[in-house]
């Protein structure tokens, strides 16, 4: 397995080029399952997530290709041979159940293995299937599968969710474009994830209002068309790079940055003494000398302080002036960094799902292991601020959402290579 090895460096300098949202794209490809026609996605991340999606969607019997050099997506599944999502692949990620909305509406019928736990949570589907049973479907357990039909086709319902859930709202969304009737989903999940799926699905055509908001109205139609769509910007990895001139110092203009999606993580990193500014290439962070100021974090959802930023704000406030609290709402374990960034000399004690940080003058590199996708870029986070050198291991993680980490990082001075292992 890989490693990642990082020498703190000083300040940071430069541009890093942020590419299309991870979790965009893993509820736009399922949406290709609506339409006999095919869609195209251009500014796709290459991820190994998406190619995990690309083959769950081909063993269905979807047509996956990517174009130019990956960053097009061109599906087409007018020919499907299968509607039951395996679980060998389901357990490798949890989005896989994105496929279920859509392979309903279009088929009647679905087989979507439970994505089982995974490090964060349990990460059940009750939301997911409440929704789908409230348009008119039958769903039952068994193995470890979700059975899913609907002989007479959907029916459009109001239907107000217990969470405002982001994967349940995107399945919900997708199966209720082609319900008879209309849908309004209360309490839904407000992501810009959300927003550009369902601007892409108004492409397809569509019709929906309210995306962005908590009630979202969608009028069923007979069929949905082919389309072309640029996926949005990815704003965790935006404010995971925005973290890198604020723990190290120095001025980074993140290219493709936009503060609308990333206005609440902006807000504290203001707060911490550090300055986002938006300008007509992007974001530009910019951290002078002397240390951050401590600050409070809660997760929400959005527009809420976003849960994947919870892992990367904490490695900054390890080394800021004073004590911050870092409240996590979203997932019941979603601190496993906070060990790993105390063999590193923070100061970190967890209760529950809050972390108190003290912060410290500076950490002290060392060897670290990675447990999640977010985890594996807080530990490097901190290694380019730390005294030495520290090396990340298990960063399979870190590739399922971060394409090209170390040559974006090296590109703004830091000193960061890749291990083969
Ligand atoms: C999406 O996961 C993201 N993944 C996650 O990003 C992100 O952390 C999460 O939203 C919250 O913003 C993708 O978009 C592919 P949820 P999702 O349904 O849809 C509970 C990353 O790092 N819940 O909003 O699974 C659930 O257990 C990943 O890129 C139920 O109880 O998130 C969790 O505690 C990690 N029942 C909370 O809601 C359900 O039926 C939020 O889950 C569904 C969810």
């Amino acid at each position: 397995m890989d490693s990642i090895l990082v020498t703190g460096n000083g300040p940071l300098n430069g541009q890093i080029p942020i590419a299309g949202a991870k979790n965009a794209c893993l509820t736009l490809m399922p949406a290709t399952l609506l339409s006999e026609e095919p869609l195209t996605l251009t500014n796709a991340p290459r991820l190994s997530d998406i190619k995990t999606m690309t083959a769950l969607l081909q063993s269905l019997g979807a047509e996956v290709s990517s174009l130019q050099d990956g960053q097009v997506q061109a599906m087409s599944s007018h020919d499907l041979t299968s509607q039951t999502a395996d679980y060998e692949i389901v357990r490798k990620m949890r989005a896989s159940n994105l496929v279920l909305g859509p392979l309903l509406a279009r088929f009647g019928h679905a087989v979507v293995s439970l994505p089982g736990g995974c490090a964060i949570g349990a990460r059940p589907m009750d939301l997911h299937v409440e929704g789908l049973e409230a348009l008119g479907a039958e769903i039952e357990l068994k193995d470890g599968y979700l059975y899913a039909k609907a002989a007479g086709g959907l029916k459009g319902a109001v239907h107000e969710m217990r969470f405002a859930s982001v994967g349940a709202t995107e399945n919900i969304v997708m199966a209720a474009t082609l319900a008879k009737g209309t849908t309004v989903l209360k309490n839904a999940a407000r992501e810009p994830e959300i927003v550009d799926l369902v601007e892409c699905l108004r492409k397809m055509g569509a019709q929906i209002a309210g995306e962005g908001t908590s009630t979202i109205e969608i009028q069923g139609v007979d069929r949905l068309h082919g389309a072309t769509h640029q996926v949005v910007t990815d704003r965790i990895e935006l404010g995971t790079y925005m973290l890198a001139p604020a723990i190290c110092g120095g001025e980074v203009e993140l290219l493709g940055g936009r503060m609308r999606l990333v206005e609440s993580f902006a807000a504290k990193l203001d707060a911490a003494g550090v300055s986002v500014e938006e300008t007509d290439k992007g974001l530009k962070v910019t951290r002078k000398n002397g240390r951050v100021a401590a600050v409070d974090v809660v997760t929400e959802p959005f527009p809420g302080f976003p849960t994947d930023l919870q892992a990367q704000m904490m490695a900054l406030m390890c080394t800021a002036e004073g004590a911050s609290v870092l409240e996590e709402r979203i997932f019941e374990n979603r601190f496993m960094h906070a060990p790993e960034l105390v063999r590193m000399g923070a100061d970190i004690e967890v209760h529950g799902g809050t972390a108190t940080v003290k912060g410290v003058e500076r950490l002290k590199g060392a060897p670290v292991m990675a447990t999640d996708l977010r985890a594996s870029v807080s530990l490097i986070l901190a290694g380019l601020a730390a005294e030495g050198e520290t090396t990340v291991s298990r960063v399979y993680h870190l590739d399922r959402g971060y394409e090209h980490v170390v040559r974006k990082l090296e590109g703004v001075g830091a000193k960061i290579e890749r291990i083969k292992g």
